[in-house]
């Protein structure tokens, strides 16, 4: 298997860089440029553009971001949101990070995408603009620090600069995901992204390998020494795991990936400066975590007060899994439950979060000492289920997968608001497009959050959509396979409510006790609608009693791509009746 993913990796590699397609180009009409200019100083006296800088992170969800559980300490996360607006009904395009970020790049909705799961990447297809390759042409400096996931990554070879130019960005340190950042041949880590070049100039790449673990041809097990008592790599099992990392690593006091991110960031503020002076410049720092493994520096406390218990756990005694020849469902004991003790991984995550705060602190305040007025937008790419339903992970349509934090804030804008329109993520770059004064792209979607943050006009999106196409391997070694992950959702408020149509056109898995498990194409109608007190449940509301939800549900189907309406707007229309 690792033979083919290593073949399949360098052909991907050998592809992108054959293809090259041409930016389209931009053209801008004055008139439409003046009255975003006009509205633009409503918020914001100074005629020249904002600088943006754009936080990441991955595998974040929504509820633990200190809002609605105090417990979850990232101080400097709510010291934005009163800085500006945070809004409650975020989500991801997708909940898997390569079509995630891709959608967010492209500013496309992801069923309009070519991305569809991690086996593509941004430059591996077809290429449009992006939204910093637009900033580009308009006088930005384009930078970007850590994970993109944009581009595939080579074993060996140029991957710093694969796909860069393609996407738009001038200056960047990049790093692969905290899987792929260790990899292995015959046994000795080799260097394959900024961050493991280094770890390797100050000689601890194999130190710090062993204790995440990493992969590598011949493959030797992946367990890292500091969650030896879990596997820390998700596709040797039949789902994703959660990642019960007992050993703090000590290497990662200075050298975790998160303060090399952080660092990296830093260095590019200060070359664009003294290269450029108080040019405007956007600046994307993706962490890598708190996407697992859950390693924590020594010096980092597990929380001492209680966090909430994760939901509907009881669907994980057994879990869904189609046999080999893909055709049938099974039961099979649920491989994690046994060994992964929920409590505890939730309290990891809550911890690397807590770190992940200090390293944002440390570079908003070298972000206050750059000259000009500086927006700063922060979220999760997706989030992670944290035993919720009985999963870890992302890849379902739940909340805990597709609903994630974002917080836009700058001085000339409304100060600690929330807002509950539900939004996109690729609709940050494109407020960052109205804010720097720039036309997108023809090829763009997304909806400008402008008037949230300014109080001027409505947000105007109907609905927002996540979606997902994955057809997972088959794992020899365990015999069964992930099967077929595809749903599509879309989300509205209807007055008060906020419902969530999910289409499942092979059954929806990672379903918990939410939904019943099967073979067949599904649809579910679930109520997401919060209260002030943090309501974490949904649940299918479609058709109880008769006729219940129907209308909302056919209104929301006329979001899905067209391949899933075509599944499941017959089982509304039956409903209808
Ligand atoms: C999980 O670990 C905590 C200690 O961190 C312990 O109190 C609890 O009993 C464990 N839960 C299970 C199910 O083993
Ligand atoms: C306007 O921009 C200048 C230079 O970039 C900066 O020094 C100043 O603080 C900004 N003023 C406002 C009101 O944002
Ligand atoms: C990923 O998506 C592409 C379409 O973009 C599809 O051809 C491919 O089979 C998918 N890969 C998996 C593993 O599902
Ligand atoms: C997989 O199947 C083979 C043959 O059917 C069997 O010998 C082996 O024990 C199975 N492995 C697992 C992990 O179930
Ligand atoms: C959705 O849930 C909210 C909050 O529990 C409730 O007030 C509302 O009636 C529900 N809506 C529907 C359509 O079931």
């Amino acid at each position: 298997m690792f033979g083919a993913m290593l073949l399949h990796i360098l052909l991907l590699w050998v592809l992108s860089h054959l293809s090259r397609a041409d930016c389209e180009r931009n053209d801008a009409r004055p008139e439409n440029l003046d009255l975003l200019q006009r509205k633009l100083n409503v918020a914001n006296t100074n005629s020249s553009k904002p600088n943006l800088l754009f936080v990441v992170l991955d595998q974040w969800r929504w509820d633990w971001a200190g809002f609605h559980d105090a417990h979850v300490a990232m101080p400097t996360v709510q010291t934005l949101a009163a800085r500006g607006v945070s809004f409650m009904r975020a989500y991801t395009p997708s909940p898997q990070c390569a079509p995630a970020r891709s959608a967010i790049a492209a500013v496309r909705e992801y069923k309009d995408m070519w991305v569809k799961n991690n086996t593509y990447h941004y430059v591996s297809e077809k290429m449009t603009p992006t939204f910093m390759s637009v900033l580009q042409q308009a006088g930005y400096t384009t930078m970007l620090a850590g994970k993109d996931h944009l581009t595939i990554a080579p074993i060996s070879g140029p991957f710093q600069s694969t796909g860069m130019e393609a996407l738009g960005v001038d200056r960047f340190h990049r790093a692969l995901d905290k899987y792929s950042f260790c990899q292995g041949i015959f046994g000795r880590y080799v260097p394959v992204d900024g961050y493991s070049d280094y770890l390797t100039a100050k000689g601890i790449l194999q130190a710090q390998c062993k204790a995440y673990g990493g992969i590598g041809y011949p493959f030797t097990g992946a367990e890292g020494a500091c969650c030896n008592e879990t596997p820390v790599f998700d596709w040797a099992f039949p789902q994703e795991n959660g990642f019960r990392c007992m050993m703090p690593n000590q290497l990662d006091e200075e050298h975790s990936p998160d303060a090399w991110v952080r660092r990296s960031a830093q260095e590019l503020l200060d070359s664009h400066q003294k290269d450029h002076g108080a040019s405007p410049w956007f600046l994307q720092v993706n962490f890598l975590g708190p996407h697992p493994p859950f390693i924590l520096k020594s010096s980092t406390a597990l929380p001492s007060t209680s966090l909430p218990e994760a939901i509907d756990v009881s669907g994980s005694e057994q879990q869904p899994v189609f046999d080999l020849d893909l055709h049938g469902l099974q039961m099979v004991p649920n491989i994690f439950h046994g060994y992964v003790n929920i409590t505890d991984s939730r309290k990891q995550y809550a911890a690397l979060l807590q770190q992940i705060d200090e390293e944002l602190e440390e570079l908003l305040k070298t972000v206050d000492q750059m000259p000009g007025e500086t927006v700063v937008a922060v979220i999760g790419d997706h989030g992670e289920h944290l035993g919720d339903h009985g999963q870890f992970g992302k890849t379902s349509p739940f909340e805990p997968a597709v609903h994630v934090p974002l917080i836009i804030a700058g001085a000339p804008f409304r100060h600690n608001v929330k807002e509950y329109h539900p939004v996109s993520t690729i609709d940050v770059p494109m407020t960052f497009l109205e804010l720097a004064g720039i036309l997108p792209s023809p090829t763009m979607q997304g909806y400008s959050l402008m008037p949230a943050l300014t109080g001027v006009g409505t947000l105007t999106r109907p609905a927002v959509m996540s979606g997902m196409n994955y057809w997972q391997d088959v794992i020899p070694d365990v015999n069964y396979s992930h099967g077929r992950v595809q749903f599509d959702s879309a989300a509205a408020l209807f007055g008060t409510d906020f419902l969530k149509l999910i289409c499942c056109p092979v059954g929806c898995r990672k379903g918990g006790s939410l939904l019943p498990t099967m073979v067949a194409p599904q649809v579910a109608l679930m109520n997401v609608t919060q209260g002030e007190d943090v309501h974490r449940f949904e649940k299918d509301i479609l058709n109880q009693p008769a006729g219940h939800g129907v209308q909302e549900a056919l209104y929301l189907a006329a979001f899905l791509s067209k391949d899933f309406q075509e599944v499941c707007m017959p089982l509304l229309e039956a409903l209808a009746v």
